[in-house]
């Protein structure tokens, strides 16, 4: 253990004083942000009204879905510690604090037009005048993940009808807190939410519906965030002044080799993982290639119809621009090819991709899928500045996963060469960066990884029942960056 430490520590060392970070200046007006989401942080599951989400209601059934079996029932119990909080935000010197809203607290029924729940409004309330006390911009994802499970029984996501009730959701929240809040996120992760919650088992409601479930969600979802962005600039925007955008995950995908096989594989896996989402809302309807591959599959699977549901002319415009700028979650790289090896049918199957990694990236201890691929993000936003036609884009997480312990310094070197890479896509290639927002403030609940995989910057003692916080080194580090606006 100890010589496994101090090579770790050796190596570590060598990574950094090896890496050439940029000097380049983040631009005036660059804003900088962390961010948290309601069930990672917030626990009292079942305070003051709140009803049980998907993620209450299947670890509760199921703990073992969680790999040291915890959940969010008190996680880091931020319902009560808020203001400790917004201490450490407003210490750490970010510009602006993303925080996700947790539907079961504003409408424990999730109904439209159902009961709202007062003291759910209160808590958010005090929430973001405690912020704006501060001179932190709130910024809410409204939907991060914790469906209200009362949905679920009635399909969630797989059910058309869920478009109004998220849009009256959505309405709601813009009424009751848009005086103050100015930047709202629909959804956070459309990929996770649909295609690992409802075709996969890797997030909840664990649904397995393989090459089916999550393109049905991904079409309602899609048609609730057109809806709700269409219903702000309506009815709110004039008044309110306020953004509206969209957050999608993505990887870099990296041609395996030189062949064209492979940079075609590469292109397409954009399109699978970020563009699915990313198309329809800033170009119009999915990518030519999702439709043409999954329309052909399922005909040769013998389905009636394609798997991938087909918007009307009018949706398709509704949703076509429905962005003020464009959020993006990146994490890491993988490396793509070619390939059928998948079982029928599947989004894997259908994007026809093997990712794959480089085994001589910084791979996290405790999340194998993140390796430290610094200028996968140059890449990435490069990427987006062809495809999307350089769009104001929000980096809106990257971090870091880690175990326990203050001194990170991987956390460290991840956070100082992604943000390097960063400098150089605004002054190198003039990418349209507008922000960057560091997941997460505080070691919190990671969905399946549990309380296994650290993303704090912001050490949290899960052991105590205070839950205390302590700042890692690499919250001392970005603090300089945000006060210098440069890589130290
Ligand atoms: C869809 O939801 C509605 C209620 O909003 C319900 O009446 C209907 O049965 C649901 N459909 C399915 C297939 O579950
Ligand atoms: C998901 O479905 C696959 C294939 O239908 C099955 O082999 C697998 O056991 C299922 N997984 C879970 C966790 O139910
Ligand atoms: C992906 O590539 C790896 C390494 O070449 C190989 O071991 C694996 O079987 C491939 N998987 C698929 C699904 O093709």
């Amino acid at each position: 253990m100890k010589f496994c430490e101090s090579v770790f520590i050796i190596s570590v060392f060598i990574q950094l004083v090896s890496t050439e970070l940029s000097s380049y200046n983040f631009p005036e007006n660059f804003v900088f942000g962390v961010a948290t989401a309601a069930y990672q942080i917030e626990g009292a599951f079942n305070e003051d009204g709140k009803t049980d989400s998907i993620w209450d209601y299947n670890l509760h059934k199921k703990p073992d879905w969680v790999i040291d079996q915890g959940n969010g029932d008190v996680a880091c119990d931020s319902y009560h510690k808020w203001e400790e909080d917004i201490q450490l935000i407003a210490n750490l010197g970010v510009d602006f604090y993303r925080f996700s809203i947790a539907w079961t607290r504003i409408f424990p029924s999730g109904y439209a037009g159902s009961k709202i729940n007062d003291a759910g409004v209160i808590y958010y309330n005090k929430l973001i005048d405690g912020l704006l006390a501060k001179g932190i911009t709130p910024m809410v994802t409204i939907y991060h993940w914790d469906l209200p499970q009362n949905l679920q029984r009635n399909g969630g996501w797989m059910n058309e009808t869920i478009v109004d009730n998220y849009v009256f959701y959505a309405r709601t929240l813009f009424e009751l807190y848009g005086d103050r809040v100015k930047h709202w996120i629909t959804f956070n992760e459309p990929f996770q939410i649909c295609e690992s919650g409802y075709s996969e088992t890797d997030l909840a409601p664990f649904l397995n519906d393989s090459g089916v479930g999550g393109y049905i969600c991904a079409h309602n979802l899609l048609i609730s965030h057109g809806r709700a962005y269409r219903e702000y600039e309506r009815t709110f925007k004039q008044n309110q002044g306020g953004k509206v955008a969209i957050t999608a995950h993505s990887f870099w995908f990296e041609p395996q080799g030189e062949s064209d096989s492979d940079r075609a594989a590469a292109e397409r896996a954009m399109q699978f993982w970020y563009g699915w989402f990313m198309h329809p809302v800033i170009k119009g309807n999915y990518p030519p290639i999702m439709i043409e591959r999954i329309d052909e599959i399922s005909q040769k699977e013998g389905f009636q119809k394609s798997r991938l549901p087909k918007f009307t002319e009018g949706q398709i415009e509704m949703i076509r621009g429905s962005f003020d700028f464009i959020g993006v979650n990146h994490y890491t790289t993988a490396l793509a090819s070619i390939s059928n090896n998948f079982n029928e049918p599947s989004f894997y199957f259908d994007g026809g991709v093997n990712r794959t990694e480089d085994s001589n990236w910084v791979k996290s201890s405790t999340s194998t899928w993140l390796n430290k691929v610094p200028w996968g993000l140059r890449k990435l936003l490069n990427w987006i500045k062809q495809e999307y036609n350089n769009p104001p884009v929000l980096i809106t997480e990257n971090g870091w996963s880690s175990s326990t312990g203050l001194e990170d310094s991987r956390r460290v070197s991840y956070l100082n060469e992604y943000l390097s890479e960063l400098l150089k896509a605004i002054h190198e290639d003039e990418c349209n960066v507008i922000g960057y927002t560091h997941w997460s403030l505080l070691d919190n609940f990671e969905w399946l990884k549990g309380y296994t995989a650290r993303f704090g910057l912001v050490e949290v003692d899960f052991n105590n029942p205070d839950r205390t916080r302590t700042p890692r080194k690499s919250y001392g580090v970005y603090q300089k960056i945000i006060s210098s606006r440069k890589i130290n």
